[in-house]
Order: C-alpha cells, then structure tokens, then sequence
C-alpha cells in the first residue's frame, strides 16, 4: 500500500497540486499524537496568498467531511494536515498484500526497459582476494539485486585485474624461482611468494625489472609462450575466486578482464588523437584535464605499453556500444575516486555523453582491532580466514545452545546453520552502515544474537517461522503447509477492526510497510544499507510484538490475524535478507 499516493489522492481535490508533489511534500511526524502522515501547508500558503494555519484547517474540515476507508481522522495542528490511520485497515492491507505479492513484496518496475551494469569484485589475478574485495563483491551483489528488484535488467561485470607489468614480473619470477609442486597445491600464495622474492631480488639487480618489462611486452605482442604461462595463472587464481564466489553465492555475468580491453585499445588512442586530445609528456600520451581541475590522464606509456586508465577507457567505449547501458556502475573503494574521476572526464571531452552515466561507488577501509587478524606488517586479511572464522564462532555458539535444549541439531545441520549463519554474519557487517564509512571488525558485535547483526535477523527470522510451525504442527525445517498462505492472504479489515490488538502490532506492520521504499531509497543511493537498516527495525519491532502478544494462546479470530502477521514478517524478512545476499536458517 502507497500511503502517501492514497494521501495525495485524497487531497488532490482540494488544493492545486499533482499527486506527485503532494506526495513529495507528505512528512513522516515526529511524535505519535501528530498522526502517521503530515502535510505542511506552507507552499500552498504562497501560492494561495493565504495563512497556512487557516489552510491546514480548511483541508482538514475538507477531507474529514469525506473520510476515505483508509483513515482514522484527519486534524490540523498549526500549518500541518495531520492524517491518522485507520489501524485495522493499515494492518489488513498491508498484511495482505505482503502475503499475495509474497517473493515479490516491495519490488517495482520503473526501471524497465533500462540497463544497469554492475561492475563489482574485480580481484587481481595472482594475488589474494582481501577484505577490500569483500567489500566491493558483497556491496555489488547486493546493488544488482536491487536494482533488479525496481525492474532494471542488470549486467553483472567481473573486471578481472589480468593485466599490466606485474604479469611480466611473475613470468621473470616462475621461471627463477617458481615451484611446481606448491603452485598445483596453493597456488596464490606461491604466485605471491614468488612475486615478493621477485621485488626483494630486483632491489639488488635492476636487471630483473628490465627483463620484467620485456616480458610484459611480449605479452602485450600476444607471443605464445608469455600467453600460456599468463593464462596459466590465471586459471590458478580462478579457482580460488570462484571457490569464495560460490560461498557467497555470487555470479557474473561477464568476466572480460583488463586484458580483454587491452586488445581494444589502438582504436581508444586513435579516437583521442584524431579529437586532438592527446598530448605528449615525458614521452608518454596523456590526456591534460586541467580545465576539470584534474591531473592529466596518462593513456599510453613511453614504451608505448597501455595501462590501467587506457583499459578503463576502452572498457567504457565497448560496454556502451554492446548494452547501451543507462548507468555503468564501479564499487571500488574510495581511493580510486581520483582515477575514475579522470576516466570520466576523458570520456566527456571526447564528446561521450555517456560518461554522465557512469558512476563510482566508494567504500571504506576494513580495520582490525584484533591481533589475530592483523594487517600491519603489510599482511593482507583475506576473506576466506574471515568466513571460516564466523563460522566456526557461530558453529561453537549454536552447539552450547544446541547442548542446553537436548540436542535437537545434528551435527551436519550444527554445521550447515552455522555456514549461513556465519556467512551472513559478514555479509552484514560490510552493509550495516553506509558504505563510506570505515569497518571496525569487532567479533562480538558481528557475531551478537541480539542488537545490529546478522544473527540477531537470523534469530528473529527464525523466531518467526517457529511460530507458525508450531501453529500449523509441522516441524520446524519442514514447510508450511499451503493453508498459511492461503490464511495470511484472506485477512481484511472487518476482521482486525474487532480485535483489540497490542498497539505492537500496528507499529510492526508499520515497519515491514517500509520495506518497497527502502529498496528505492538504497538504489537511489547506491546504500545496500537503507535496506539493513529497515529490516533491523522490523526485527526490533518483531520482537516488541512478540513479547507483547502471546500470538498460540490467542483466541481464534485473533490468532488468524497474528499469524498472519508473523507470516507477513517472515516473507518480508526473507525477502530483505535475499537482497543482501543472506541464506535463512528456520532454527539456530
Ligand atoms: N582490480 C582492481 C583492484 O583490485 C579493481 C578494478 C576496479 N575496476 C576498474 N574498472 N578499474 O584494485
């Protein structure tokens, strides 16, 4: 239910306004007694030429004359129109359509017709996938989704970092001191400790970065045997990503990484040429952007070898022509702001429009208090230690619960839960706040059953489902039977408007009422974390109700209504949780 379109509709009649200006104006009120919606009279008062106060009272007079089903009273306070609910109408609308729409709930289409592409994750080949690719793979994931869930045609783009110098440098460095054995075995720390001993021994003896260098080239030559190594490691490395991509249940749908583009590039350069945008300096091809406040973009090298930006450029030019996207979105973190700043101006003064389309989403820095996962020493913390650490905590956690209730989990389900719900249990911690923010990794708080966590959605969620299969007698990791659907989906009005509910209930449908807009708002913001936010207040407002309403015991009039709450709080948990890429447990 669109309350503020119902509102707005209301009040069409009255004043000189469109639906969607009224709706914009519609204020959330601070304090109960000022009702669920206000609308301040002061533009209305200018354009009329008219004391907002006497407005505000004409309105209500106005609208109280004909009150609609859907409210309770309308008053005015001061400047503001000030609507009340109908309770027991919010309560069965709400309910029902969250039940009917089910998996749905919440999405829209006014992104139809439109293609967004998401490029997120992007790890570099031969080199761990950190924290800070944690970051960028869960925050895009979850982007896509969302920006599915209004109805855009999402392209999932993994721009693999398989290319540059650095390639030379390991093909120098596998043939001096590569091990076979260790790299069929683990091969990313054997590509990297190949890669470091490279850099220690090449501070002795220049003449490794020479060679490094030559090596690149021929690389860049496409000559056969650079190749082959090259997409050796590159295999190796994949294995890996997808190992973590699986657990996390992510995918793409294009894997074209740096490498692809560098192909594309002799058509970029003679584009910027011919515009006369390329300038020479230090005998390398740069772009100035001095007008933009920006410093040059360098495009070619000396040696006339490409790099990072060139790719960058190339990508841009090649994904507008094959999807003609309306956004091409980069989740990187914020200290290539600089570097996506000047991609983009480069675009724009070669005439591409295109690049107003194209947006950098930033994030923040992950910091580690905890000694064991230290990143001083220049160590890196990866993901996977991450992962298996939440889940081993989560794993300990739940069989001392499982202990005290007379071993209800086996240990394959122990195990299993505790998969999700460690998984999950990060998968928060990088969406809990906005994104630009910087992490603190504090287990306690990330591994919390109660509070701002993944576990505590986790618990409320499967707090709820235990109801309902207590209520229907069908064991917890069974489904439900079809009749709850059914029975959460005929709630009406009539049926509420009797019962004398605990004013909870009415403040929990309010919160799950404000899932559609917090999808809209996390898009328009690019915030995965509007969304978290919205479901940690259902799950507070859960709770409240759930302590507050002994939802078995009540009569059966009440319990249909209740059940159908709590059906109502399951599916729009489930539906928030699969947005931020969350596997539900039923009990934990
Ligand atoms: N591979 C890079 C890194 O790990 C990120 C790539 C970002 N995407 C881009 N189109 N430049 O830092």
């Amino acid at each position: 239910m669109n309350y503020k379109s119902l509102i707005a509709k209301t009040l069409m009649p009255y004043v000189n306004l469109s639906e969607a200006e009224i709706a914009a104006l519609l204020e959330n009120p601070p304090k109960a007694d000022l009702g669920d919606s206000a609308f301040p009279c002061f533009n209305l008062a200018k354009i009329q030429h008219k004391s907002p106060v006497v407005i505000a009272q004409e309105l209500a007079a106005s609208v109280t004359a004909n009150l609609p089903d859907y409210l309770q009273t309308v008053k005015s306070t001061g400047p503001y129109v000030n609507f009340f609910y109908n309770q027991a109408y919010f309560i069965s609308e709400n309910i029902k359509e969250i039940n009917t729409a089910a998996a749905h709930y919440g999405q829209n289409d006014t992104g139809k017709g439109q293609t967004v592409l998401l490029e997120y994750s992007s790890p570099n080949i031969a080199k761990p996938f950190h924290v800070g690719h944690a970051f960028t793979t869960i925050l895009g994931a979850s982007l896509a989704r969302l920006y599915e869930s209004q109805g855009y045609k999402v392209v999932r783009l993994n721009h693999l970092g398989d290319y540059g110098t650095q390639f030379g440098k390991l093909i120098v460095a596998y043939e001096k001191w590569g091990d076979e054995a260790a790299l069929q075995k683990d091969p990313i720390n054997e590509l990297l400790r190949i890669y470091v001993k490279f850099h220690q021994e090449a501070k002795k003896d220049p003449s490794l970065e020479t060679e490094a260098r030559s090596k690149f080239k021929n690389l860049e030559d496409g000559k056969e045997y650079e190749t082959k190594l090259w997409q050796r490691f590159k295999d190796l490395s994949l294995v890996e990503f997808n190992r973590i991509y699986r657990r996390l249940h992510v995918d793409f749908d294009c894997w074209n990484g740096e490498s692809f583009y560098s192909n594309l590039i002799p058509d970029v350069v003679e584009d910027l040429r011919s515009k006369h945008l390329l300038e020479e300096s230090e005998g390398a091809q740069v772009v100035r952007l001095d007008e933009e406040n920006l410093p040059p973009c360098l495009v070619l090298k000396s040696d006339g070898t490409t790099i990072y930006a060139s790719r960058d450029l190339a990508a841009i030019m090649y994904r507008y022509k094959r999807w003609h996207f309306a956004k091409n979105i980069y989740v990187v973190g914020i200290p290539q702001a600089l570097h996506f700043k000047q991609v983009f101006a480069v675009l724009k003064k070669a005439g591409y429009d295109f690049a107003d389309n194209c947006v950098h989403v930033g994030f923040g820095l992950v910091k580690f208090p905890d000694a064991k996962f230290s990143t001083r020493e220049g160590k890196v913390v990866l993901l996977e230690d991450l992962l298996n650490e939440a889940v081993n905590k989560t794993a300990e956690i739940i069989r001392a619960n499982n202990a005290e209730r007379q071993q209800e989990m086996s240990e394959a389900e122990i195990a299993q839960t505790a998969e999700k719900i460690g998984v999950s249990a990060i998968m928060y911690i990088f969406q809990k706040s906005g994104r630009e923010r910087d992490i603190v990794f504090d287990w306690q708080e990330i591994l919390s059953f109660e509070g701002d966590s993944g576990p505590y959605l986790q618990y409320t969620y499967s707090r709820a489902q235990s109801i309902l299969h207590k209520a229907y007698n069908v064991p917890t990791i069974e489904p439900l039977p079809a009749t709850d659907t059914a029975a959460a989906a005929a709630i009406n009005a009539v049926a509420v408007q009797d019962l004398n509910l605990h004013e909870s209930t009415y403040a929990l449908v309010k919160e799950l009422a404000k899932y559609g807009e917090a999808l809209t708002l996390a898009v328009k913001q690019n915030e995965p974390f509007v969304v978290t936010r919205c479901l940690n207040s259902i799950c507070r407002a859960f709770n409240r109700f759930y302590t507050n309403t002994p939802i078995l015991k009540a009569a059966d009039a009440e319990k249909r209504v209740l059940l159908a709450v709590c059906r109502a709080t399951v599916q729009v948990l489930a539906n928030g949780m699969q947005m931020l890429g969350m596997d539900t447990v039923d009990r934990m």
